[in-house]
């Protein structure tokens, strides 16, 4: 990143902040929390960001979990411009070279080459689409009476009404009632597991939940389950192999349509273009965006396998009547094709496997901390770091101890963006990340952590 950004500060920087605290509405954050000392960025490059005061760090969340290619690349700005040079938007009805070309490609990487893909603007509309789509697909193959929606207690999949009723995080405000037929089952946790037990055997155990709600409400009821692979809101759990396989074998069994939420683990997140396939799980319906387009357009997608597709293939009836308007913009596809042509020249998807080993690697020395609890990863590039009171007894710190609100400060202050590193400090940096950039991030969090230990008295 060369650095001619101009800095603001002095009027102009608490006229931005004035401005800001008086119009923006910052998405579920608390107002009073940043107003005044906003964090306002126009430049990147690679995995560095670099604030409006002039400060250069690394981005370790990549955004929100989606800038898969890093910053700054000018080819996808390049891409962009040339399709708003054509036409920006087809008339309706129609479409454009970007979006059949970037249909296509998603199928090419896609475990079924024959899916057909509905695009949409991001991951909850990715979400609702794919649940609406099984709903669909059972009444067209008589499961008329199929409503119901199995999903998990503290993932995330969206912050639109549906979406939320399927979540049950903290993160997302439900405010009303949830959505008729959301039924939840408990979620995979590595650290603390649910059930006593070897962990293969207790992950297999919360996939049969599955199976026990599917029995109790009857198969006839239940149109979908829908789960992360990996969820980074629950905390970043890998589960064994064992237990995709086992949501698998459950959804065939009673005919319910397995929907794998990628929404964060798509394109290449997990060192495969699409989580399940480390496990060889080819899910019914597949959500889809973030890394989608990196972030440099604002894109998600419904993956249909063929035999799901191919239910609205047919008279007037089997029409998915569904319609986002600016879903598939062609400004976006042509972004993501030019994403994925990142991916493919620098074969990103193989760097977040060999970079997500190194990560996990260098995390392991954090243990050197007292309160480390747990140190999460080794699939691609999505790692956490759990801290604790008591590490024996997996103590969580008390909300007192603040942790949300010192460390993504402290981390800024050793130039790590983080903004959400708190009791789990989350990592998921750019999939273009090198091993020196890595030794940065580590390094920061090791002396963050003992300074935080030194403040808060543990010795
Ligand atoms: C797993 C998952 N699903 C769905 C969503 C919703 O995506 P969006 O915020 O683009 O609507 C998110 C967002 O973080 C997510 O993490």
């Amino acid at each position: 990143m060369t650095s001619t950004t101009q800095t603001v500060s002095g009027e102009r920087l608490e006229e931005l902040q004035q401005m800001a605290g008086e119009h923006l509405f910052m998405h579920a954050a608390q107002t009073n929390d940043w107003r005044g000392s906003l964090k306002i960025f126009e430049k990147g490059e690679g995995v560095w960001v670099e604030d409006i005061e002039g400060n250069r760090l690394i981005d370790a969340m990549g955004g929100l979990w989606y800038k898969a290619a890093g910053y700054g690349r000018r080819e996808i700005a390049d891409a962009m411009y040339q399709q708003l040079m054509g036409i920006e938007s087809p008339p309706a009805g129609s479409s454009t070279v970007s979006q059949i070309e970037l249909a296509a490609k998603v199928a090419e990487l896609y475990p079924d080459h024959g899916a057909r893909v509905f695009f949409v603007s991001g991951g909850s509309e990715a979400v609702e689409t794919a649940v609406k789509m099984a709903k669909k697909h059972q009444q067209l193959n008589g499961k008329a009476g199929a409503f119901k929606v199995i999903s998990r207690r503290y993932s995330y999949h969206g912050g639109t009404a549906m979406a939320v009723s399927l979540g049950r995080s903290p993160a997302a405000d439900p405010a009303g009632p949830e959505m008729p037929g959301a039924i939840h089952v408990t979620n995979w946790n590595s650290y603390r597991m649910p059930f006593d037990g070897d962990p293969v055997d207790v992950a297999v155990k919360c996939a049969n939940e599955f199976e026990t709600v599917i029995v109790h409400n009857g198969p006839s009821t239940v149109a979908a389950m829908i789960a992360e692979p990996v969820s980074a809101a629950a905390g970043i759990h890998i589960p064994p192999a064992e237990y995709w396989q086992r949501l698998r074998e459950i959804a065939d069994k009673y005919g319910v349509v397995l929907i794998a939420d990628e929404v964060i683990t798509g394109f290449g997140r997990t060192g495969e273009y699409f989580a399940p396939s480390n496990w060889g799980v080819q899910p019914d319906i597949t959500a889809v965006a973030k890394a989608l387009t990196s972030g440099y357009a604002p894109l998600g997608a419904a993956i249909a396998t063929k035999r799901i597709a191919d239910s609205f293939v047919g008279g007037a009836e089997q029409t998915f009547r569904h319609l986002i308007t600016f879903g598939g913009h062609p400004v976006a596809a042509a972004a993501a094709l030019a994403n994925l042509k990142i991916f493919e020249k620098e074969d990103l998807v193989g760097n977040s496997r060999r970079m997500g080993d190194y990560l996990f690697d260098q995390l392991q020395r954090l243990y050197d901390h007292q309160i480390v609890g747990d140190v999460r990863g080794g699939l691609g590039l999505l790692a956490a770091v759990e801290l604790v009171q008591d590490r024996q007894n997996k103590t969580a710190f008390p909300a007192s101890a603040g942790l949300a609100k010192r460390l993504p400060k402290m981390l800024y202050d050793r130039k790590i963006v983080s903004f959400r590193a708190g009791d789990v400090i989350s990592l998921c940096p750019p999939l273009s990340i090198t091993a020196d950039e890595i030794d940065f991030i580590v390094n920061a969090l090791d002396d963050a952590l003992t300074q935080l230990e030194s403040d808060l008295g543990v010795s």
